[in-house]
């Protein structure tokens, strides 16, 4: 295949990715953005396959690389079929890792199979590519099975030593890798330095993430989507292979922006993410303290609620993926808005534990798109709201956030408090991610249902068919 049918193609598979990015903002497009997306992917596999100067580089033979495949799609598909919804974040986390081992793996093989013909063969840039490949790609490896280590609670967890004086060992680390690379890049000998590149690496990927709480990992696991990404165009410089830069660059970017999402809505800088912790402070108040005035309630009464009611937003959080609810709360939904209802869902940027977990889950509950109102859109009209129905949500509707000397001061919350009456289900007064109380549970306004989620909607639902 000629050189120019080769960027051709790699120029429309490009263009995808671009368009599918783009399909991907929104839940009616994202569908069709994944396709794309793939099909970008698979155009770029074959046409790669095809390129004779990928197979001239003497590197690879088509058994080699067809073995490969096979084994990726098939570990690929059994873990796309098996896993769970609530487990997403642990699956990226080992796709990022394996990117990662990929790009530092493809970008040695290269300049070693390259580099016979004296250091001249390779040029400075390239050397330098190559080092950024080996030292990103790395620690995105030894980070990202780290971070699945700890969103899974891996019994393999217990044997990983943590590291005493973390944020010193970290700079030395990254210092003395940052030194190898640079060592790697100029010497140009990648037999030796390349790989003890890539071991300090994947030491220094370990400190890093050894110490970060479990709970932080989702905005760790974006971050380390973005390296992934950063890894690939690296390797693809080494390459020479545009449509893994320009795919490459997209991860990179695209990653970082979700990162930063991430830590806007829980109003956390990245380095408090990195190198903090979240959790109760000096002022927390204690939990006896904030929960004298708690109500409780049961389904019959929030039945009775719900069928007076003219307006009803629903709330879910994490303990609605927990629980598995969507499904009873889209038939609960429907119950009042065949009753004439009007029933909306707020959605908070970072209910549950990755970004858009909560779309996710109702839209696989068949939950039209148009019901799904965001933060900002939601809190307008709360005041108006007669019932707020409150599932497994915690943090995101906690009030406390309003105050300047909260551990979550200025995390933007689902009004859920200005309703008229407010309903949270959930088991127990026990607090959420952020390990603080919630003096939404004992307000006025306010009256708990102690259940798991999805019972406690089965019953509001059946008390009202009776009633
Ligand atoms: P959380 O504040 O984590 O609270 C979830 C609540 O669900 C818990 O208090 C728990 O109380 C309840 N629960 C658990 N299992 C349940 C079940 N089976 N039935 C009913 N309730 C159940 O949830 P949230 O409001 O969604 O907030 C998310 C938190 O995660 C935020 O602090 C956010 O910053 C953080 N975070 C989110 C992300 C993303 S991207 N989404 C990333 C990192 C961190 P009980 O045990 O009493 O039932």
């Amino acid at each position: 295949m000629s050189r120019a049918w080769v960027d051709l193609v790699y120029l429309i598979a490009a263009v995808l990715f671009i368009l599918g990015l783009k399909g991907l903002t929104h839940p009616r497009t994202a569908v069709r953005g994944n396709l794309m997306g793939a099909v970008a992917m698979l155009l770029a596999v074959l046409v790669t396959l095809v390129d004779q100067q990928v197979l001239g580089a003497g590197v690879f033979g088509y058994f080699l690389i067809f073995l490969g495949m096979a084994i990726g799609t098939g570990i690929g598909v059994w873990l796309a079929i098996t896993i769970r919804l609530e487990s997403m974040p642990e699956l990226v986390a080992l796709f990022n890792g394996l990117g990662g081992a990929a790009s530092f793996v493809v970008a040695g093989a290269y300049v070693w199979a390259n580099d016979h013909s004296g250091p001249e063969a390779i040029g400075l840039e390239i050397s330098f590519a190559t080092a950024a490949s080996g030292l990103i790609g790395a620690v995105t490896l030894t980070g990202s099975l780290v971070a699945f280590a700890k969103l899974a609670g891996h019994p393999l967890l217990k044997k990983m030593p943590l590291i005493p004086n973390s944020t010193v060992v970290n700079a030395i680390a990254g210092g003395v890798t940052l030194l190898l690379a640079l060592l790697c890049a100029v010497s140009r000998s990648y037999d030796l330095w390349f790989w003890v590149l890539v071991l300090a690496s994947l030491g220094l990927g370990y400190c890093l993430t050894i110490s970060i709480g479990g709970a932080d990992m989702p905005v760790v696991i974006a971050l380390l989507n973005s390296y992934s990404g950063l890894a690939a165009a690296a390797t693809g410089f080494v390459l020479e292979n545009n449509v893994l830069i320009i795919a490459g660059s997209l991860v990179g970017a695209s990653g970082l922006i979700l990162t930063q999402i991430m830590c806007k809505a829980m109003n956390r800088s990245l380095t408090n993410v990195l190198f903090g912790t979240l959790g109760p402070t000096g002022d927390t108040k204690d939990a006896d303290e904030v929960y004298q005035n708690v109500k409780a309630t049961g389904p019959d009464e929030v039945a009775m609620l719900l069928d007076v009611a003219r307006r009803v937003v629903i709330v879910p959080g994490y303990g609605m993926a927990v629980a598995q609810a969507q499904h009873a709360v889209r038939d609960l939904a429907n119950f009042l808005m065949d009753k004439g209802i009007e029933v909306e869902y707020g959605i908070h940027p970072v209910a549950g534990r990755m970004p858009g977990h909560m779309n996710v889950l109702l839209a696989e509950a068949d939950i039209p798109y148009e019901l799904l109102k965001e933060m900002d859109e939601i809190n307008t009209s709360m005041e108006q709201t007669d019932v707020c129905l409150v599932i497994g949500a915690n943090d995101t509707v906690n009030p406390d956030a309003r105050q300047a000397n909260s551990a979550i001061a200025g995390m933007p919350i689902i009004d859920a408090d200005k309703a008229r009456t407010c309903v949270v289900i959930k088991r127990s007064l026990s607090p959420g991610f952020a390990g603080i109380p919630n003096p939404l549970f004992s307000a006025d306004n306010a009256l708990m249902l102690f259940a798991d989620g999805k019972q406690a909607v089965l019953d509001i639902l059946s008390a009202l068919k009776e009633g």
